[in-house]
């Protein structure tokens, strides 16, 4: 059955069933619902980064049925194929059948608002902090590696890891490689850090670090506007990582950072033939404030 897309102004009076491919996993979507926050609501785990039509981090394949976008076409759709939806966006306009990539189950955790007290102020750069947060002693926090952003490891794969981060993207990056490290993955990995210059380098040990205490982890900086006495790297992070790599479909890419570093590394990737699913991302695009 032909798929159709619509973009219609308005609101839907009546819950509808979608059904996610390959999975064969249902949920209604009830009436003012995005797709996407209907699934959060099952449990159920769509990726996504911005919630706000811009990333393009949840796209779907609209298989079958109709969305509206109550809010006008959104951005992330402008280059795609007219079969592509955004779950986080798109409401149901009719039930849907979606090709989407599932990320791991988000059942196991609640999404909770809990108190914290600062307890500690790390000045890591000269624009960056690292906070102590302090729960009460008898609050837990459940944390995957990754969480913030929307990919967990595929620690099924056989591929080595490029891990590419931009500024403070290094920060989800650094526990997707610390929970490598942990669970004992020995495929090679290489951080590229980009960022402006040496005093953007927060943290600048902790992947050297890395590289002294793991034989397959390597580490590259790379300053796009260097300080005089920078010896390493110069340029934008995803060019030193196409300068380096040959064989860029033979790897997983994990990136989080600015959307204009992640764009540029995207078409790169997509014009070296890289498979979407081995591209994992993390665009800092501004996330609309949700209601949980
Ligand atoms: S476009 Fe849907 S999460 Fe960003």
């Amino acid at each position: 059955m032909p798929y159709s897309l619509i973009i219609l102004h308005g609101t839907n009076a009546m819950s509808f069933k979608v059904t996610l491919l390959p999975s064969g996993r249902e949920f209604s979507v009830e009436s003012g619902e995005t797709v996407l926050d209907a699934a959060i609501r099952e449990g159920i785990g769509l990726p996504y980064g911005c919630r706000s039509g811009r990333c393009g981090t949840c796209t779907a394949i609209l298989a079958q049925g109709e969305v509206e976008y109550p809010d006008g076409p959104p951005e992330a759709l402008e280059h795609e194929p007219e079969d592509r939806c955004l779950p986080c966006v798109a409401h149901p306009h009719s039930d849907l059948v979606l090709e989407a990539r599932e990320v791991e189950s988000l059942e196991q955790i609640e999404v909770r608002v809990l108190p914290a007290r600062v307890q500690g102020i790390d000045h890591l750069a000269h624009d960056v902090v690292r906070l102590w947060l302090k729960l009460p002693d008898t609050q837990r926090l459940q944390f995957r590696a990754g969480q913030y952003i929307d990919f967990v490891l595929d620690e099924a794969s056989p591929r080595p890891m490029l891990f590419i981060g931009g500024g403070t993207g290094l920060a989800p990056l650094k526990s997707q490689i610390e929970h490598a490290f942990h669970k004992g993955i020995e495929r090679p990995m290489t951080l590229y850090w980009g960022v402006r210059s040496q005093r953007d380098l927060y943290l600048p040990d902790l992947p050297e670090q890395w590289a002294r205490e793991h034989a397959n982890f390597r580490y590259v900086p790379v300053l796009s506007e260097p300080d005089a006495d920078w010896t390493g790297r110069t340029g934008f992070v995803h060019e030193a990582v196409l300068a380096d790599i040959d064989d860029l479909a033979a790897h997983d890419f994990y990136m989080a950072g600015p959307p204009v570093m992640v764009k540029a590394a995207l078409d790169a990737l997509h014009s070296a033939s890289v498979p979407d699913a081995q591209i994992h991302y993390d665009s800092f695009e501004y996330a609309a404030a949700k209601g949980k």
